[in-house]
């Protein structure tokens, strides 16, 4: 879309500079403007016409008489030749650094513009930002079980993992944010993919069944519950809605990961650490 209105800005750049030059043009090589043609053609009357007559009988009148004497058109003879100048045939050198300046500043500023209006269009439903499809839940579950790894969605930048039902009355008491209930109670818990610490991307350690960050040696165990390192908490959850059997993660809104000291699944490492 951004594209799209950049080169419709720039286009119209062009058309407004082409115009401006032709104006400039025809002002600049003597060529009369429809108004003044009009009124020269309004002030030519008859009375013009018969003066001018007129002064023409009198004048022939005088050199029959012989009191004057006819004006002899001499011949033109060979004109010389000279070179042409360049500027007269073309376009000058200073015409072209107008219209190179001019446009050189149209292009920037068309490319100025759709950017500007590329970064403030409205998101649409599908970005991240707005609300993301990750697709069926039984499908998720089946892929997380063949794996035994979260399911990666990149669109939302967020990690799917299982959550035990046998724990969703724990993470209720825990204080768990509303909007992310309906994944749990559905058996999913969707984290963000950004360490709490410092903002690295963790990532998933295969071995020990946890997240673990390689920047500062945070760990968090299935559910994003921290466990280990400087992070200030768990992992930051999504809110999720469950409708028709489907996971839909909104990036809209965050929720801060879980305070230091929730443990509402007991989760230990279940191999050895990745870092
Ligand atoms: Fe993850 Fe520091 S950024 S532990």
């Amino acid at each position: 879309m951004a594209i799209a209105i950049a080169i419709l800005a720039i286009l119209v750049v062009a058309v407004v500079t082409l115009l401006l030059t032709a104006n400039r043009r025809r002002a600049t090589t003597g060529e009369l403007s429809r108004e003044t043609r009009e009124r020269d053609a309004s002030r030519r009357s008859d009375a013009d016409e018969a003066e001018g007559r007129e002064r023409a009988d009198d004048t022939r009148a005088e050199i029959e008489r012989g009191e004057a004497t006819p004006a002899v058109r001499q011949p033109a003879g060979v004109a010389r030749w000279e070179p042409v100048d360049e500027e007269e045939i073309g376009v000058s050198r200073r015409q072209f650094l107008n219209r190179a300046i001019l446009g050189a500043v149209g292009l920037g500023l068309a490319s100025f513009g759709g950017a500007a209006l590329g970064f403030i269009w409205p998101i649409g439903g599908g970005g991240f930002g707005g609300k993301i499809r990750a697709g069926s839940i039984d499908e998720l579950l089946g892929k997380i079980a063949e794996t035994h790894a979260p399911v990666y969605v990149p669109e939302a930048r967020a990690y799917v993992n299982p959550y035990p039902s046998s724990a969703v009355a724990a993470a209720e008491a825990a204080g768990y944010p509303s909007a992310a209930m309906p994944g749990l109670e559905a058996g999913l818990i969707t984290l963000s993919q950004r360490c709490p610490h410092l903002g690295c991307r963790v990532p998933w350690c295969q071995t020990s069944q946890w997240f673990e960050c390689p920047c500062h040696g945070s760990k968090y165990n299935r559910v994003g519950e921290k466990r280990d390192g400087p992070a200030p908490r768990g992992m930051t959850l999504w809110g999720v809605t469950t409708d028709g059997g489907v996971l839909t993660i909104d990036t809209g809104v965050e929720y801060p990961g879980m305070p230091i000291g929730t443990d509402t699944t007991e989760q230990k490492p279940e191999g050895p650490s990745c870092i």
